[in-house]
């Protein structure tokens, strides 16, 4: 693959702006030049200054418009596309009078092929080039995800639903042919191409302390790959975990004992939290996914976004969609959620806290930082083109074309962020390529 060039606005971030001066975390370059060699960012500066350099290479201009490394969701169910919007039900209820019905139709594999290409067309539509997805219990199922992940080159986390009771009998496992069948896909996919594998129990509900165990035992036989589940999301799930598991001190407690609490560890809502569990994830450096959509569809409540980001014991922490119980596959839309959920309870969420969240952040809560997340050279060029005034009524809150101050930069991000949607993603590029 040739190298390439990108002129246009740029913005991403070189530090976390919860815990350093905005100004510090932020890399704005009005008028840049993004340099591309297979696949991978071989520089960026300013226009001016490598003009000269890169004098040759064909360039790729984006007037007006703003280039941000490619969203990072760190929580998503493929199969539940389908049944996104599910009216009227909380958790317990939602998932076996929606969910459950929907993921037994992925027994057949080319259902969940053709279910996966959608997902996935959706995802780049809205500007996502990297995710933590959940499969259904089928491992047809997780190889379907990945063939077509393959297909489109992308960077994507998944694995197969370990559930092996209180779940309807066509969607249930064993604690042994989980394990078996994880390992297997472990093999098959992990670390091919861009392809990652997490360890996938549904949540604590699903599984009996004999298939956690062995979750604990897959990771403990293949460190770097992730676990990925659902924690103290709903208060009658809190309460439920607590009967099935007396002996544990909570619900955490229950992941922690079966070896899943670690560092490659991304856990989904984690709404009903104690401070003590906080305090555990900060130690064991693992991430939470904050899914705000779903977390006020479901109405399982509010996050405590200060709680995640505090600087005593900071987690890691990501943005999730969590489509079907989320509604949009935006990242943009959810981290407006992000900023309401945080409002609601006196708390900032500030324009650049949030675009962080949706980029570098989420990087690091997968532990990929080394490869996306933002624009230092070597890092794999997924990115996103985005219009900062792409319906009239953005051209009018964004009449300014160049922002002239950092409070200006962040008035226009916000902008973006409430009003963009999927209308603002002009275009989404994965390894330097154009999606269609
Ligand atoms: N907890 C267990 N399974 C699920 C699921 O599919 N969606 C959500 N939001 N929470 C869950
Ligand atoms: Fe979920």
């Amino acid at each position: 693959q040739p190298i390439k060039a990108f002129r246009c606005a740029f913005l991403d971030f070189v530090d976390d702006p919860f815990y350093v001066a905005e100004a510090e975390s932020i890399r704005y370059i009005a008028d840049g030049l993004l340099v591309v060699e297979n696949g991978k960012i071989k520089e960026l500066g300013h226009y001016q200054n490598l003009q000269d350099k890169y004098a040759e290479v064909p360039i790729i201009a984006y007037p007006g418009m703003l280039i941000m490394p490619g969203f990072i969701d760190t929580h998503i169910h493929f199969p539940q596309t389908e049944m996104i919007a599910a009216y009227g039900e909380q958790l317990l209820e939602w998932l076996n009078q929606y969910v459950f019905p929907t993921e037994a139709k992925f027994k057949d594999k080319a259902y969940a092929q053709k279910i996966a290409a959608i997902f996935l067309d959706e995802l780049i539509k809205n500007g996502t080039t990297t995710a933590l997805v959940f499969a259904t219990v089928h491992p047809q199922s997780v190889d379907a995800f990945f063939e077509e992940a393959s297909r489109r080159n992308l960077r994507m986390i998944a694995g197969k639903v370990m559930m092996d009771r209180n779940a309807p009998n066509n969607l249930s496992d064993t604690a042994e042919t989980a394990y078996q069948e994880s390992k297997q896909l472990i093999q098959k996919w992990h670390k091919k191409e861009r392809l990652l594998y997490a360890v996938t129990p549904r949540f604590a509900i699903t599984s009996t302390p004999e298939q956690l165990n062995l979750a604990g035992k897959l990771l403990a036989e293949f460190p770097d790959v992730y676990l990925h589940t659902h924690l103290s999301e709903n208060v009658n799930e809190v309460e439920w975990v607590k009967q099935l598991f007396p002996e544990s001190q909570g619900y955490l407690d229950v992941y922690d004992r079966t070896g899943l609490v670690g560092d490659r560890s991304v856990f989904a809502h984690g709404v009903q939290l104690t401070d003590a569990e906080f305090q555990r994830l900060s130690k064991a450096n693992s991430a939470i996914a904050f899914c705000p959509t779903s977390n006020l569809f479901l109405g399982s409540g509010l996050f405590k976004l200060n709680k995640a980001k505090c600087v005593e014991h900071p987690v890691k922490l990501g943005l999730g969609t969590d489509v079907g119980a989320g509604t949009s596959f935006s990242l943009l839309d959810t981290a407006t959620e992000a900023y309401k959920v945080a409002q609601l309870q006196n708390q900032k969420l500030s324009p650049f806290q949030a675009l962080f969240l949706a980029t570098l952040g989420g990087a690091k809560a997968l532990s990929l930082e080394d490869k996306i997340g933002n624009f230092d050279v070597g890092k794999e060029a997924d990115f996103v083109v985005l219009d900062l005034r792409a319906t009239p009524l953005m051209a009018l809150r964004n009449s300014a074309i160049t922002p002239t101050s950092l409070a200006e930069l962040a008035e226009q991000a916000f902008a973006l962020i409430v009003l963009g949607g999927d209308r603002a993603i002009h275009a989404t590029y994965i390894m330097g390529e154009a999606c269609e």
